[in-house]
């Protein structure tokens, strides 16, 4: 029965929550938990050996696609220096984040300016320091990029609803295949390059089959341009790809090897032009919230246990909201006697709970002043983190090699 299942897995799910020994290895934990000794909560530390591991792991799985990082989504500067010294191409959103690459002496070529809403300012700026590949998915984008970044190479972002993702992404980016095939047509009479098509199925998508219905709309748009004179050549397929989190998902040989068999069903063995955005897979697994228990309190006799932690959704845990992305979270020791409790963060704001319906168990012993792990916030926390409100600062950052 479906109900029963559902309650298994949550059961199943919750008492893998809180085992750090299900998501890193014993090593990992305890260099976490000494590096953490005498530091002051809370801090991200970001494993750079994790970062290279899940670099290389894609790299090995999708081999003819070329990888694009997605900034965004952990924009540490050792971060970003690694993956350039490691070969990698980049996915922007902003000047700002061009810039940084810039001053790493990124090639431009090496640049993908991915962002489908951008100042006529800001295209004029990318194209004057060197960059050639520009998304789109709107009439209005696409003659700013016309008029400041002329002859570039453009790729029409489609739209996808975002279901089966834990951070969906859908309605605002991307545009209905008529319309891109439309904005194509454009793209000529304007004299750009019409170079491919991309798409993002949603962040920490669960479903590998969002890939085929996107790739096959990818090869509807391949052959109906073809017809009209123009040949596109590339493929972006996006991010999506998953971190380990608490439900569990597949690992990423899985999602390759069936990405990999929708594009080779739709377009052969000579495949286009392959391009991987990557954000969330290659960096949340690298990282590590360390934060403290602040205050345990009950509200009432009979009530659950609320845990404030020092890290709150304005400390860079945004993407707790609807309780949207659950990370593992324990303490250093292992009890068998565990209190489910709700967690919320510092802030005077009473939006920053954390988790209140998902249930979170964690040692019937804990106290206030301990040190709560929260595993695998990586990807898309320290960049979030709010600069100052309620006078907090943002959230620190260690790198490490471990
Ligand atoms: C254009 C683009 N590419 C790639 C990514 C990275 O996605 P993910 O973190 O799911 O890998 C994002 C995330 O927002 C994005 O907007």
């Amino acid at each position: 029965m479906l109900y029963n299942d559902s309650y298994h897995n949550n059961f199943k799910n919750m008492h893998r929550q809180n085992k750090a020994s299900n998501f890193i290895s014993k090593k990992e934990f305890k260099e976490i938990i000494n590096f953490s000794k005498n530091k002051k909560t809370p801090f991200l530390l970001i494993n750079l050996n994790q970062i290279e591991k899940e670099y290389d792991s894609l790299r090995e799985n999708l081999p003819y696609a070329k990888i694009y990082y997605a900034v965004k989504a952990n924009p540490h500067n050792d971060v970003v220096n690694l993956l350039h010294k490691k070969g990698s191409n980049f996915d922007i959103a902003t000047v700002y984040e061009l810039n940084q690459l810039l001053d790493f002496n990124v090639s431009p070529e090496k640049i993908s300016y991915g962002n489908t809403i951008k100042k006529e300012a800001d295209i004029d700026y990318a194209f004057k320091k060197g960059v050639k590949l520009f998304a789109t998915d709107s009439e209005s984008d696409l003659k700013k990029i016309a008029r400041k970044a002329p002859g570039s190479k453009v790729f029409f972002r489609l739209l996808c609803d975002g279901s089966g993702a834990d951070w969906p992404l859908s309605r605002k980016f991307g545009a209905h295949p008529d319309t891109i095939f439309n904005l194509a047509i454009l793209a000529k009479k304007l004299k750009l390059i019409p170079y491919g098509i991309s798409f993002h199925v949603g962040s920490q998508q669960r479903d590998i089959g969002q890939w085929d219905n996107a790739i096959s709309q990818c090869k509807y748009l391949f052959t109906s341009l073809e017809e009209k004179g123009i040949s596109l050549k590339m493929i972006n397929i996006g991010g999506g790809l998953p971190s380990n989190y608490v439900n569990p998902v597949k690992s990423i040989d899985v999602y390759a090897k069936e990405i990999t068999r929708f594009l080779k069903e739709d377009f052969g063995e000579n495949l286009p032009e392959i391009i991987v955005e990557p954000g969330r897979s290659i960096a949340g697994n690298a990282g590590t919230i360390v934060s403290e228990v602040i205050m345990i309190s009950q509200k009432s006799s009979e009530g659950q246990k609320w845990v404030y932690l020092d890290a709150g959704k304005f400390g860079g845990l945004i993407e707790t909201i609807d309780e949207s992305i659950k990370y593992p979270i324990c303490t250093e020791k292992n009890s068998k006697k565990l209190m489910e409790v709700i967690l919320a963060g510092p802030t005077c704001d009473s939006m920053d709970i954390l988790y209140e319906n998902y249930k979170y168990c964690l040692n019937k012993s804990l106290k206030e002043g301990d040190k709560i792990y929260i595993l695998h916030t990586g990807a898309y926390t320290a960049s979030y983190s709010s600069i100052c409100f309620n006078g907090i600062p943002p959230l620190e950052v260690y790198t490490k090699r471990f």
